[in-house]
C-alpha cells in the first residue's frame, strides 16, 4: 500500500530545483555555475581577518542597514527601498511568496533562470512561460499580450542562460504597462552595458535585484538585495526569515560593495575574456549568442550541445548544458580565467575543426 503523504499537494507535485554540479574532481575546469574565476576584493580579505569572532555569540542586525545604507547611498534612494537577502534566491523566495498564489500567476521568460518556475510551483501558481524568439533571445511581439494575465512578470537582464539583454527602452515599456509587479533580476548587470536599476526610484511596480555571487566573486558568502518602492520594500519584509543574512555575511559584503574599483577592474577582465572567447567560437562555426554576461551561450557547428558537453567533461572540464529542443543546441560557457579558457579551445579546436 502507498504510505500516505503529509506534504501540501504542490510540494508533493513538485521537482524541486536542480542546482549545477558543483563537482570535485581533481585538476577541474569548472565553468558551469557562472562563478567568478578570481577571487573577492583584498578589502574582503581583510574583513575577514579583522572579524570579531566573539560579536557571533549575537545575533546579527535582523535588515543588515550597514548594506543597505550604503546600497541606498550609492542609487540615491531612501534605506527604505532596500532589502537584503540570503543570495538574490532569498529574495525571490519572499517575492514569490508575497505575489503569487493559486489565483496569481507568474510570468516567465523561456528560455530563462530555471528556480523561477519551481517558485511559483511552490505557492501552487501557475506560470505563463513566454517563449522567446529562438535564433537570437528577443521577446516575441505579442509579449505583453501574453504576460498580462499574471501578477508577477519576472525578467533578468541579462537573461541566463542566453546572456543577452532586452533593450532598456523595450523594459521601460514593458514596466509601464503591465499591470503588477516587474521583478529586474539584474543578477549579471556589472558586466552589461547598462542597467534598469534607476527604475526602482522612479515605477512604483518594479524591483531591482542583484547578487554578490557574480561580479564580487562571492557565491559562497551567499548575499543579495533588491531596490523598490518602500511599500513594496515593506511588504517584503513582513515576509523575511528575521535574521536572513548573517554577521559575516554583513560585514564581508560591505566591504566588497565599497571597493567599486575591484569590481570595476574585475568586471572588465571578465568582459574581455568573454569577447576573446567569442571570437575563437566563431571561428570553430560555433553559433554565440551576443552576450552581456559572464558567460555564452554557444550552439556547436552540429547543433548537438549533448555531445560536445559529454566531450568536454571526459576531459574534465565543466559546463551546462539544458535539454531541450532550442536550449539543447547551446551550452552555457562561464567565462573563467584566461588558463581555463585555453583548456576549453584546446578540446573544442581537437573537435570540431
Ligand atoms: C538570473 C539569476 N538570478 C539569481 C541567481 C541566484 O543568485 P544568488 O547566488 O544570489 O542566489 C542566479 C544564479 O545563478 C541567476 O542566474
Amino acid at each position: 500500500m502507498m504510505k500516505k503523504s503529509y506534504f501540501r499537494p504542490e510540494i508533493d507535485a513538485l521537482s524541486g530545483y536542480v542546482p549545477g554540479e558543483q563537482p570535485k574532481m581533481p585538476d577541474l575546469v569548472k565553468i558551469n555555475t557562472n562563478e567568478n574565476p578570481y577571487p573577492p576584493s583584498a578589502k574582503v580579505m581583510e574583513a575577514l581577518k579583522h572579524f570579531d569572532s566573539a560579536t557571533l555569540r549575537l545575533y546579527p542586525d535582523p535588515t543588515a542597514d550597514g548594506l543597505r545604507k550604503a546600497v541606498a547611498e550609492r542609487y540615491g534612494v531612501a534605506m527604505e527601498n532596500v532589502i537584503v537577502g540570503n543570495g538574490s534566491d532569498d529574495l525571490l523566495t519572499m517575492i514569490f511568496r508575497a505575489f503569487t498564489s493559486p489565483e496569481q500567476s507568474a510570468a516567465v521568460l523561456d528560455p530563462s533562470y530555471s528556480l523561477y518556475p519551481v517558485l511559483a510551483a511552490m505557492q501552487g501558481a501557475s506560470v505563463i512561460r513566454i517563449q522567446l524568439n529562438k535564433t537570437d533571445f528577443s521577446l516575441p511581439e505579442d509579449f505583453l499580450k501574453q504576460a498580462a494575465p499574471a501578477n508577477l512578470l519576472v525578467i533578468p537582464r541579462p537573461n541566463a542562460p542566453t546572456g543577452n539583454v532586452i533593450p532598456k527602452a523595450q523594459m521601460e515599456e514593458i514596466c509601464r504597462s503591465f499591470d503588477g509587479i516587474v521583478v529586474i533580476d539584474e543578477a549579471y548587470a556589472d558586466f552589461a552595458d547598462d542597467n534598469c536599476m534607476d527604475f526602482a526610484a522612479r515605477l512604483p511596480n518594479v524591483i531591482v535585484m542583484r547578487t554578490f555571487s557574480k561580479s564580487y566573486s562571492m557565491a559562497g558568502v551567499r548575499l543579495g538585495y533588491a531596490v523598490a518602492e518602500a511599500s513594496v520594500i515593506d511588504g517584503l519584509m513582513k515576509l523575511k526569515d528575521s535574521y536572513n543574512v548573517d554577521r559575516i555575511a554583513q560585514a564581508l559584503g560591505l566591504a566588497a560593495f565599497l571597493d567599486t574599483e575591484h569590481l570595476e577592474h574585475c568586471c572588465a577582465r571578465i568582459r574581455e575574456s568573454r569577447e576573446q572567447l567569442a571570437k575563437d567560437l566563431k571561428s570553430l562555426k560555433f553559433t554565440v549568442i551576443p552576450s552581456q554576461s559572464n558567460f555564452l551561450f554557444a550552439a556547436p557547428p552540429d547543433g548537438n550541445g549533448e555531445r560536445c558537453f559529454k566531450i568536454l567533461r571526459e576531459h574534465a572540464v565543466i559546463v551546462r548544458y539544458f535539454p531541450g529542443p532550442v536550449t539543447g543546441r547551446f551550452l552555457r560557457i562561464s567565462i573563467g580565467t584566461p588558463g581555463e579558457i585555453g583548456r576549453l579551445l584546446q578540446i573544442l579546436r581537437e573537435f570540431y575543426l
